[in-house]
């Protein structure tokens, strides 16, 4: 017996990087996970995986349940046939992690180019939809069942990039600010029912797509103990496995800076 055990998670974009170190996290405190991506391919674009079949199979547990479902969470349709391949499969979500994101435009690579005014209009309507409408499309489908049962727990992904102004990546950075946002109001909306709503903000994160779209820094590469370094996938797992469990039970509405201290400020 877990902590976890007897809870459903759905984490989104979890077929790679963070998200599917996060469902580790998850299984290993016992709940049953619905592994999400938006597309079989898409644990192979970074070489984590041959596809998301076979990422769920690695993730098989005993005493546990784990299944696959794709869809695109900017697509309305796809967002509701997700939610409800996810409760016949494995019953009510009492956790849901929004992991799915990240400064990929319309091409499915990074825009180019990314700044305020600079960035295409279908690059930065990709980039909103990815990331912002997609957490409001998820919680719109999946909270209200939340609310009906009084019983939920909902972890948004912002970024460091939302907490202070940044160039390039502007309109990902506003994406996540409004993720941040949507975090506190859901939260005031939904706390009568008991239902909390969190998020977490990771500073740059050795993912393998972090690792592959960009210019590292080797110094910032290590495991510890200094703080002035990239995160681990792990160190946000556990932060948000933290948020999503009855550890956190009566913390709501905040956003949690994972960044090793990098960002000291208020807000
Ligand atoms: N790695 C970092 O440095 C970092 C820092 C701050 C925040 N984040 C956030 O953490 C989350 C995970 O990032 P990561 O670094 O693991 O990258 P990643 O690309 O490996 O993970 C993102 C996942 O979301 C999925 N996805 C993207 N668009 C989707 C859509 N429309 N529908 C369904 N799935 C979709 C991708 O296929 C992928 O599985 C993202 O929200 C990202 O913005 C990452």
């Amino acid at each position: 017996m877990g902590e976890l055990t007897g809870h459903v998670a759905l984490v989104t974009g979890s077929g790679r990087g963070l998200g599917r170190t996060i469902v580790e996290a998850l299984i290993a405190q016992g709940a049953d996970v619905a592994i999400h991506d938006i597309s079989e391919d898409a644990p192979a674009q970074y070489g984590e995986g041959a596809n998301l079949t076979a990422v769920a199979a690695a993730l098989v547990t005993p005493g546990v349940r784990t299944i696959a479902v794709t869809g695109d969470i900017s697509d309305e349709a796809s967002v509701a046939r997700i939610a409800a391949d996810v409760a016949d499969r494995l019953g009510p979500v009492s956790i849901l992690i929004n992991c799915a994101g990240g400064d990929i435009g319309a091409g499915g690579t990074k825009p180019s180019p990314n700044g305020a005014l600079d960035i295409s209009l279908s690059d930065a309507t990709a980039v909103m939809q990815r990331n912002f409408i997609g957490t409001v499309l998820m919680c719109r489908a999946i909270v209200p069942g939340m609310i009906a049962r009084n019983r939920g727990s909902v972890v948004n992904f912002g970024s460091t990039n939302a907490h202070h102004g940044v160039s390039p990546e502007v309109i990902y950075g506003c994406a996540k600010a409004a993720i941040v946002h949507y975090t506190r109001c859901l939260a005031l909306e939904v706390r009568a029912a008991g239902v909390r709503i969190n998020a977490v903000s990771p500073g740059p994160t050795m993912s393998a797509r972090f690792l592959a779209t960009r210019a590292t820094d080797p110094r910032m590469m290590g495991e510890g103990p200094s703080l002035d370094r990239y995160a681990q996938p792990s160190e946000i797992a556990s932060v948000v496995a933290f948020l999503a469990g009855g550890r956190s039970g009566f913390i709501s509405g905040q956003v949690l800076r994972v960044d090793g201290g990098d960002g000291v400020y208020a807000a």
